[in-house]
């Protein structure tokens, strides 16, 4: 008869085969994953063709609107850079969740809106589904731009190619980002129309400089075909606000007559991660002629301020995810997100959320 001595034994080697066996069973699972997602697979999604000219007939009623009820506040909450990696970030996406619920229970918005890099890396299938299902449980309409990494580590590498993230956007009931067309060397520009008692109060642009450092001609002249259009049917040119996901040279022009004391920042004014080599080419100024306002960004997760400058504003908004974004001190790497509020004027302000 076995000693108790053998008993143990067998029963101190079988837990350490149960938990070995396991370990191995996770590192393979995820080994799997890895080289599932990153090198066998890529979600191409629909081809999708919608050829656009500006010689084509502009309709207002094509354009996505918003109610804004008289007298009230109309709230739009903007989160930048999320940027979640499928397999890297299954321990973190939770917080990201977290500050997400936060912000939108605090601040209530009509809008949100998405200033690009909602994901990382190539592994962006599971990420993006993941902000997809908490953004439709908000049941509150949103809108996104497409971020340099949004595309992958390269151009176009990522698991769920553009076409297939533009998919999943557009088949989200609450989403309202459009592909656009697809004939101006990018996808996902996009307008909306804030409209008050039957007048359009804003109009937002969402133009998608991606992975890319210059806005394209093409998408130069469907924005001016797109503001032209919204004016003529109207009579009048609304306010616009553009969203990209980066900076161009005028957030940085901005920021040093902010320092010269020639330009009027709203709030406290952080500056410290540099700025991206987007070619603006005129096209500040040619969005202004055309009632554009605001510009507002991301991508640089350093930088956070509301400067107003040569006849429109500049905001870096706050990053939302964990990855970078030293704010207050160089010990302090905080994450939330930008309130836009439309009233009587309309007010930005930037709101921390968590660690
Ligand atoms: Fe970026």
């Amino acid at each position: 008869m076995p000693s108790l001595g053998y008993h143990k034994a067998m029963k101190k080697r079988t837990k350490v085969l149960i938990i070995s066996g396991s370990a191995l069973g996770v590192i393979a699972g995820i080994g799997f994953l890895s080289v599932y997602f990153t090198l066998l697979y890529r979600y191409k999604g629909r081809q999708v063709d919608n050829t656009w000219s500006k010689d084509d007939p502009f309709y207002l009623a094509s354009v996505k609107t918003l109610q804004k009820k008289k007298g009230e506040d109309f709230v739009i909450l903007n989160f930048a850079d999320i940027q979640l990696c499928d397999l890297e970030d299954t321990f973190t996406k939770e917080s990201v969740h977290r500050i997400m619920d936060k912000l939108v229970s605090e601040h209530k918005p009509d809008l949100i809106t998405l200033t690009g890099d909602q994901t990382w890396s190539n592994e962006n299938l599971l990420s993006l589904r993941s902000i997809l299902r908490w953004l439709e449980s908000y049941k509150v309409p949103y809108a996104p731009v497409f971020g340099n990494h949004d595309h992958g580590n390269e151009f176009s590498s990522a698991v769920a190619g553009l076409n297939y993230c533009c998919d999943l956007y557009e088949d989200s009931p609450h989403c309202l980002f459009s592909r656009g067309p697809t004939n101006i060397d990018r996808l996902g520009n996009y307008p909306i129309n804030i409209v008050e008692e039957g007048k359009v109060v804003k109009t937002l642009y969402f133009l998608d400089l991606g992975y890319f450092d210059s806005i394209s001609d093409k998408q130069r002249d469907w924005f001016c075909y797109t503001a032209d259009g919204i004016e003529n049917e109207l009579g009048y040119a609304p306010e616009g606000m553009m969203f990209t996901h980066k900076d161009f040279p005028s957030f940085r022009n901005a920021y040093k007559h902010y320092l010269d004391g020639s330009a009027q920042n709203s709030g406290d004014v952080y500056a410290n991660g540099g700025y991206s080599y987007v070619e603006e080419d005129g096209f500040v100024e040619l969005a202004k002629q055309h009632g554009v306002t605001d510009f507002l960004c991301g991508h640089q997760h350093w930088n956070n301020f509301t400067i107003q400058d040569n006849g429109a504003r500049f905001t870096f908004c706050l990053k939302t995810g964990p990855y970078g974004g030293i704010y207050q001190d160089d010990s302090l790497t905080l994450s939330g997100g930008t309130v836009i509020t439309i009233g009587e004027e309309t007010k930005i302000t930037h709101h921390l959320a968590g660690a």
